[in-house]
């Protein structure tokens, strides 16, 4: 069995930030899934399409490569946050990038994936899993502020709202929806800054690694 960490959780709860981490601290490779969605949602819309359309969501989530997912600034905006929950909701386009991350998770030596259902669906065998939240007010407020910083003009409450939205749209759908695997820790970083949520998914990940000789 190799090191597979498995991060999911709701939008703006830090997981991404403690995948990176941990992949640091590990020296593994880390997918951020999240971005496959966006790069989909994002490409067809671009290329004028309808995101309910799921045959063509599919054809674009089937074209997907590397270079498509790389830190385009582009897919970093509250537009393609909800794109990307909108065309992750269709099993096609879950299904075509499935595989992709299946591989990159079974890398010799291991891998760190955050997400929605990498714990679930991706990866249910990963030795360590995490389920990282905090409350929806909490994580718009650290949202709005990353927003902000970057010069996006948007208002404390629709920021609230979009993440009240997005967590209900993912939770709620029949593919992959966001749940907390039955053998994943939960980490409530309600009260953490981003230093204690780390050692608190530190010391997760320790935990995983004596009790599967890791
Ligand atoms: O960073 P944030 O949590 O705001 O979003 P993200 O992780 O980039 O994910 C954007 C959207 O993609 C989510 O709202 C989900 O609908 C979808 N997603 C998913 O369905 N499954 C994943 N493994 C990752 C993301
Ligand atoms: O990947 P996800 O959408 O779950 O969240 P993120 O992008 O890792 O974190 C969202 C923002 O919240 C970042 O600016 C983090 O530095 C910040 N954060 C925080 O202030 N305190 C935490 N305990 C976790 C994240």
């Amino acid at each position: 069995m190799s090191l597979i960490i498995a991060v999911d959780g709701p939008a703006a709860s830090g997981k991404g930030t403690i995948a990176a981490r941990l992949a640091q601290t590990y020296g593994l490779p880390h997918l951020d899934t999240g971005l496959l969605y966006r790069a989909v949602g994002v490409k067809l819309l671009e290329a004028g399409g309808s995101l309910d359309d799921e045959a063509a969501a599919t054809q674009v989530a089937r074209s997907l490569d590397a270079a498509d997912v790389s830190e385009d600034p582009r897919l970093t905006t509250g537009e393609a946050g909800e794109a990307a929950s909108r065309v992750a909701g269709h099993p096609g386009v879950r299904a075509a990038l499935l595989d992709l991350q299946q591989a990159f998770a079974a890398q010799a030596g291991g891998a760190v994936l955050d997400g929605r259902d990498i714990g679930t669906v991706i990866a249910p065998d990963a030795p360590a899993k995490l389920f990282v939240t905090a409350t929806p007010r909490v994580r718009a407020d650290r949202r709005w502020k990353q927003l902000t910083a970057r010069g996006f003009d948007i208002g404390f409450d629709d920021m609230l709202a979009d993440i009240q939205r997005r967590d209900e749209r993912d939770a709620g759908r029949g593919a992959a929806p966001m749940v907390q695997a039955e053998d994943a820790v939960l980490l409530d970083t309600t009260d953490m800054g981003i230093e204690a949520a780390f050692d608190a998914a530190r010391r997760i990940v320790e935990a995983a690694r004596v009790k599967h000789g890791l």
